[in-house]
């Protein structure tokens, strides 16, 4: 079970957040995915601020952690 990690997002950049669970640097995509089948998927916030971004990916609302790592 891992919890989320906090970190700062800028309103309107793109960022790719790893669904295949490989990426070393957790939880964006590094590249690591590649032959794996999965794709990063892509987001942008409205808001700069810190998030809570999901690492256990059972999060109904992914990237963002829905405390689901408690359950
Ligand atoms: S490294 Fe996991 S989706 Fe790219």
């Amino acid at each position: 079970m891992s919890g989320p990690i906090a970190v700062d997002l800028e309103a309107e950049k793109e960022y790719y957040y790893c669904t295949c669970g490989k990426s070393k640097g957790k939880a964006f995509c590094d590249g690591s995915h590649k032959g794996c089948g999965f794709t990063p998927m892509k987001f942008s916030v409205n808001e700069s601020k810190e998030y809570h971004i999901c690492t256990c990916q059972k999060s109904s609302n992914e990237p963002f952690c829905d405390g689901s790592h408690t359950k």
